[in-house]
């Protein structure tokens, strides 16, 4: 039995899978981690106070998961979505009405999207308090920043998408705000809409960057956001003392 054991783990086709021994030792551990694509995402060692639950309060793991539900419930929505004036009211009405699951979907989808965007602003505020936008960290801040604006953006453009009348003077309204900034207002208002009033040119606008501009940025931006919180150096609780009275010293 020994020698069959033997045989398999030391053939080519094994090695080609596993590249390493049995995670026993460091070397071994730490090649666990380097050579899987999923483990990747963490660092090697992290310190137990990095992943006590009441420090991150698993807001930035449970923005990305909404990142996900969102993606995926919106893939299927576009199956039944036809970005038109003409027929994207009544297609919304089919996929609730008609499509099988479909009022879930959206439900999901709308649910997800307004959760987000509250993750999101809780999980800036937890970096925020717990000081985790300093140095070495704030390149992550503005990367944060900017998926935060991403987020508002997905939730904005999505608003339109329905085309009924709470959505028509949804953005009617945002994106008279939008034309009363100064000097470049009115070019913004008209770059958004495609026009001087909501119509096809401005879903068209809004489907594309709401089915694929924001979400292929978004993408890369977790990606980088994730990759950055493991140059870092992990999560910044690692800096923390570990005792009670421990709050003023790391700020
Ligand atoms: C799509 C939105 C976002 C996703 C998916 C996301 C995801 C994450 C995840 C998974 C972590 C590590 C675990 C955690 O802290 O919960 C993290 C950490 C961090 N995030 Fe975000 N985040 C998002 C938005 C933001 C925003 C809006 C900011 C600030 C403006 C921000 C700043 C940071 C910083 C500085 C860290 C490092 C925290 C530390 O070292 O303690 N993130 N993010």
């Amino acid at each position: 039995m020994a020698n069959l054991i033997d045989s398999i783990t030391s053939s080519r086709v094994w090695k080609s899978f596993f590249r390493h021994g049995w995670p026993d030792d460091e070397l071994n551990r730490s090649l666990v981690m380097t050579t899987n694509i999923f483990f990747h995402l963490h660092p090697v060692k992290v310190s137990r106070r990095s992943i006590r639950a009441t420090y991150t309060w698993g807001l930035g793991v449970l923005a990305a998961i909404l990142f996900v539900v969102l993606a995926v419930t919106g893939t299927l929505i576009m199956f039944y979505y036809v970005p038109s004036t003409e027929l994207a009211y009544h297609n919304i009405i089919d996929l609730q009405t008609k499509v099988p699951y479909g009022q879930l979907m959206r439900n999901m989808h709308r649910w997800a999207a307004h959760g987000m965007v509250l993750i999101v602003v809780l999980h800036m505020a937890r970096v925020f308090y717990t000081g985790a936008y300093k140095p070495p960290r704030e390149f992550n801040w503005i990367v944060g920043v900017v998926l935060l604006l991403l987020t508002l953006g997905a939730s904005f453009t999505g608003y339109l998408l329905p085309w009924d009348q709470l959505s028509y003077w949804a953005i009617t309204v945002g994106t008279n705000i939008a034309g009363y900034t100064p000097l470049i207002g009115p070019k913004i208002r008209l770059m958004l809409l495609g026009g001087f009033e909501v119509g096809q040119n401005a879903l068209t606008r809004f489907y594309a960057l709401h089915i694929m501009v924001i979400p292929l940025l978004m993408t890369l931006l977790i990606s980088l956001h994730l990759w950055r919180v493991r140059k870092d150096g992990g999560l910044a609780a690692q800096n923390i003392p570990e005792r009670p009275d421990s709050r003023l010293e790391f700020q």
